[in-house]
C-alpha cells in the first residue's frame, strides 16, 4: 500500500522513514501517516469524478481522520470537507479550510452547533430531520442569512456490510425516508420555509462497500425522487450528494474496486437517469472518508508479553489495543501484520495479537502469521488510517498516541502523545475531598 517498501537491511520503510526509527524517535503506539497516498488517493478520486470541472465534488469526511494538519493537505488537494459536530468544524476552521467547501453533516446538530455554521458561513448544511429544519431556518431569518441545504434520505437500499455501518436501510436514526412520502414533504417544507434553500438530496447507504450495484440502485432511487419532487413543488434537485463508503482492502478477501470504477458508475447511471427523467443533470457529490485515508495509514506498536498456551494458541501483547483501535472489538474488523524489523523474513507461526487493555475483548488480530515474534519487535498494522485514532479512548487511562506524517524520508508531527498530565488535565478534586490528614 502507499510507498511502503522494505529496505537493504530488510526493515520496513514507509515514506521513505524507517518504521523501528520512526519507533524510536517517536515512541510506539504510533500513528503513522504516508502523506503521498493520502494525496495520491485524494487525486484518484479528483479525477475519477472530473471534480475540476465544476460538475462535481468530492468531499472528505472527517469522521474517518481530521487533525488540522489534515485538513490542510484535504484542502489543498480541492476537496471538499464534511464535518459532522462543531469540534469537526472548529477544527477545520482553526486549519483555514475554505468555509464554502464545508458540509456539515449530523442527526442532531445543536442549537449551538447550527449558529457556529451560520457564524462561519459554511457551504452546505446537510438537514436530517425536520426539528433541524424549521431550527435552521429560524435562526437563519434571525441572522439575515440563507442557508443552503442537502437533505438527507434514507432510500431504503440494503448494502452488504457491518450491521453498525449500514445506514442506508428504513430502519434508520439517518435521514428523511423516502418510502411513505416524508423525503418528498421535507422538501416541499424546504421550499417554503424563509432562510433556506434547497440545493438539493443526499444519501449514504453504508461503509465498506464494494459492490457497485447498490450505487447504481441509490442513484436511481434517488433521481426518481428527484423527479417526485420537481413534479411536486418545482424545485430543482442542483446537487446529488452520494455519500461514501467506497470499500478499501484490510485482508485477505477484500477486493476494493478501484475509484474509477465507482465513479464511472455513478456518473453513467446520473447522467442516464437525469436524460429519462427530463431533469437537468445535478452536480454529483461523493463524500469518501475511509477509502482516502484508510490505507494511508498504519499504526507501529511494540510486542512485550508473550504467552503460549501449547497446542492452544499463542499471544502477543503489543503496547496499544482497543484504545487506539476500537474496530476489531466493536466490529469483529481484521488487520494484518507485519513485523516491522524483520519484514524480509518468511511468516512461520501463526499468533493472536492482544492489546494491553483489562477486557478479554482487545484484541487486534486473532489469526495474524509472523516470522518468530520476540519481545521488542516493531509490530506494525497496516490500514488503519481510518477510524483508528477518531475512535480512540483513554480506556484504563492510557494516553492517546501521537501522530507522525511521513514523505520522502521526512516525519513530521501532526498529533502529539498524551502523557500522564493529560490524563488528569480535566480531572477536578472538590475541596471537601481534601487530603484527610
Ligand atoms: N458520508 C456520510 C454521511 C457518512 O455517514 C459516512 C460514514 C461517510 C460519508 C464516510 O464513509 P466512508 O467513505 O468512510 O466509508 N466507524 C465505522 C465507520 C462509520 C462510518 C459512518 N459514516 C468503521 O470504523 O468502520
Amino acid at each position: 500500500q502507499g510507498t511502503m517498501a522494505i529496505n537493504e537491511h530488510g526493515r520496513l520503510v514507509i515514506g521513505g522513514c524507517e518504521v523501528v526509527q520512526l519507533a524510536r524517535d517517536f515512541g510506539t503506539p504510533l500513528y503513522i501517516f504516508d502523506e503521498d497516498c493520502i494525496r495520491d488517493n485524494c487525486r484518484q478520486f479528483y479525477r475519477a469524478f472530473n471534480a475540476g470541472s465544476g460538475q462535481a465534488e468530492v468531499i472528505y469526511a472527517g469522521k474517518a481522520f481530521l487533525t488540522t494538519a489534515m485538513c490542510r493537505i484535504i484542502a489543498s488537494e480541492g476537496l471538499g470537507l464534511d464535518v459532522v459536530s462543531g469540534g469537526e468544524l472548529y477544527t477545520a476552521l482553526a486549519a483555514g479550510f475554505p468555509v464554502e467547501r464545508i458540509y456539515f453533516h449530523g442527526n442532531n446538530k445543536s442549537y449551538a452547533e447550527l449558529c457556529q455554521g451560520l457564524e462561519a458561513g459554511i457551504g452546505r448544511f446537510m438537514v436530517d430531520n425536520f426539528t433541524e429544519l424549521e431550527l435552521l431556518s429560524r435562526l437563519a431569518v434571525e441572522r439575515g442569512q440563507v442557508a443552503k441545504v442537502i437533505l438527507r434520505v434514507t432510500p431504503g437500499i440494503e448494502a452488504h456490510t457491518h450491521d453498525y455501518i449500514r445506514t442506508g436501510q428504513v430502519d434508520s436514526k439517518f435521514g428523511f425516508t423516502l418510502p411513505g412520502g416524508q423525503a418528498l414533504a421535507a422538501a416541499r417544507r424546504a421550499g417554503e420555509l424563509p432562510g433556506i434553500e434547497f440545493m438539493g438530496l443526499h444519501c449514504h447507504i453504508g461503509s465498506q462497500i464494494f459492490e457497485l450495484e447498490p450505487y447504481n440502485e441509490a442513484v436511481a432511487v434517488m433521481m426518481e425522487l428527484a423527479a417526485a419532487v420537481k413534479e411536486a413543488t418545482g424545485l430543482v434537485t442542483a446537487e446529488l450528494d452520494l455519500g461514501g463508503g467506497f470499500g478499501i482492502y484490510y485482508t485477505t478477501g477484500d477486493e476494493p474496486r478501484p475509484i474509477r470504477a465507482y465513479a464511472e458508475t455513478i456518473l453513467a447511471r446520473v447522467r442516464e437517469e437525469a436524460r429519462r427523467l427530463n431533469l437537468p443533470q445535478p452536480r454529483v457529490l461523493v463524500e469518501p472518508g475511509r477509502s482516502i485515508v484508510g490505507p494511508a495509514g498504519s499504526t507501529a506498536y511494540t510486542v512485550g508479553t508473550i504467552k503460549e498456551i501449547p497446542g492452544v494458541r499463542k499471544y502477543v501483547a503489543v503496547d496499544g489495543g482497543m484504545a487506539d483501535n476500537i474496530r476489531p472489538a466493536l466490529y469483529g474488523a481484521k488487520y494484518e501484520a507485519i513485523l516491522a524489523n524483520k519484514a524480509g523474513m518468511p511468516a512461520t507461526e501463526k499468533v493472536t495479537v492482544t492489546g494491553k487493555c483489562c477486557e478479554s475483548g482487545d484484541m487486534l488480530i486473532w489469526e495474524a502469521e509472523l516470522p518468530p515474534v520476540e519481545r521488542g519487535d516493531i509490530l506494525l498494522m497496516p490500514c488503519t488510517g481510518a477510524y483508528g485514532y477518531t475512535m480512540a479512548s483513554n480506556y484504563n487511562r492510557l494516553g492517546r498516541p501521537a501522530a507522525v506524517l511521513v514523505r520522502d524520508g521526512v516525519a513530521d508531527l501532526i498529533i502529539k502523545r498524551e502523557d500522564y498530565s493529560d490524563l488528569i488535565r480535566n480531572d477536578v478534586i472538590p475541596a471537601r475531598l481534601a487530603c484527610p490528614r
